[in-house]
């Protein structure tokens, strides 16, 4: 382990590990762990003594699965940023097998002796998870849920009885509570709701959702103002849809525009699945008017080439998990000005009260403000 500032140092029962949220970034304060994290391993190191086929489930930033590397822990999520931070934290802490990781679009295979389940914002997440769950553990799986008090609500809970059987909970500790559904194998279990489709006036077609997708069960206020205002776009041929959701901006382009390439990224693969089944359903690979469409679970725009694209639609996410913050939408920012060729362009919406218009001048040299209405704004930068 390299030598760092102690408050990015994990010590657990199973060992001291350095940890770093992802993206990393200089100026972030945050721990890559919470009290949650500490309590659930506590528990874990006083009540399991043998090595056991472990499921994580929602592990943000890895910190679970680094600590229990010894163990081969599979981990489960809807996010590629947070197995991009494990997988950069094993490397850290020079653990040298690369970990399991599942898309929660997908079931681990086999069976597991112990499940730890970091709650997740969305509800819907968890009830699809846990339905899945149901298959995927025996009756003496150990199953253990967690999460900062302050965050937990009841329709966790809920999800937890409905989905696995009664629950007991811990006290509470540094704000954290554990929680311990026991699994009842003959619960009748409904199954869950695994998409939910709107059809918006505005749009004239319709979105499939799947769980854990933004604005799962209408159009966001926010893309739809931004598309009121797609026809002073420019006319140009390689499109990103960054953090594109369900889809909706790249697919409202590309519906005017024939023979563009729009590449949907997104760092949650229900998103991204979400995007691609929409695509799939509304443009015919035969027609001559054809747009062509990559789909990619990612953070931000890693992996894309430099000077490659003419376009960048976003409407930037606000938050990474529970936690609230301008960092993901600047560090998009950042990675659009690579990206985007000389004379690109990046277009944003926002909410009035996000100033991103200074960090965006400061970055390019030039924003201008293309519409605004009592809640949104549209913002342009070209990359000179
Ligand atoms: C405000 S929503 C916009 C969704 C969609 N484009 C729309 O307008 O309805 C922001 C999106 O960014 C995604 N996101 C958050 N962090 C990301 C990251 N680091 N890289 C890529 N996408 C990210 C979220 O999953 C979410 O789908």
């Amino acid at each position: 382990m390299r030598d760092t500032e102690p408050n990015a140092v994990l010590e657990c029962p199973f060992g001291k590990f350095l940890l770093q949220r992802w993206p990393e970034s200089v100026n972030d304060k945050l721990r890559a762990w919470d009290a949650a994290d500490e309590y659930l391993l506590k528990h874990v190191s006083e009540q399991v003594h043998t090595a056991c086929r472990v499921l994580v489930v929602n592990d943000v930033h890895g910190a679970l699965s680094t600590a229990l590397h010894a163990w081969q822990p599979v981990s489960w999520s809807d996010s590629a940023v947070s197995f991009r931070a494990l997988v950069e934290n094993c490397k850290r802490n020079q653990i040298d097998s690369a970990p399991v990781t599942v898309p929660s679009t997908e079931a681990p295979l086999g069976t597991y002796d112990l499940v730890l389940i970091r709650i997740p914002k969305t509800t819907s997440l968890l009830n699809d998870q846990l339905a899945k769950l149901r298959q995927l553990v025996h009756a003496d799986t150990r199953i253990v849920a967690a999460g900062m008090v302050k965050h937990l609500q009841k329709s966790a809970f809920v999800a937890l009885e409905t989905y696995i059987g009664s629950v007991t909970t811990s006290l509470a500790v540094k704000k954290a509570r554990l929680v311990f559904p026991k699994f009842n194998e003959s619960l009748e279990v409904m199954p869950p709701v695994t998409s939910i489709t709107y059809t918006d006036p505005d749009l004239g077609f319709a979105l499939e959702n799947l769980p854990n997708v933004f604005s799962q069960d209408r159009l966001d206020h926010g893309a739809r103002f931004f598309m009121s205002q797609f026809s002073k776009l420019p006319d140009v041929k390689r499109v990103v849809d960054l953090g594109c959701g369900n889809g909706v901006l790249g697919i409202y382009w590309q519906k005017d525009r024939a023979n563009s390439v729009v590449t949907f990224i997104d760092e949650s693969y229900a998103a991204v699945a979400s995007a691609q089944r929409n695509h799939q359903r509304l443009f015919d690979p035969n027609d001559q008017k054809y747009s062509e469409a990559t789909f990619i679970a990612a953070c931000g725009l890693e992996g894309q080439a430099d000077e490659s694209i003419d376009l960048i639609l976003c409407n930037p996410p606000f938050h990474q998990q529970h936690v609230v913050g301008q960092q993901v939408a600047l560090s998009m920012f950042a990675d659009s000005k690579r990206v985007l060729c000389k004379g690109g362009q990046l277009w944003i919406v926002a909410n009035r009260h996000l100033d991103y218009a200074a960090p965006l001048k400061r970055m390019f040299g030039n924003c201008t403000s293309i519409a605004t209405n009592n809640k949104f704004r549209v913002l342009k930068v070209v990359k000179r």
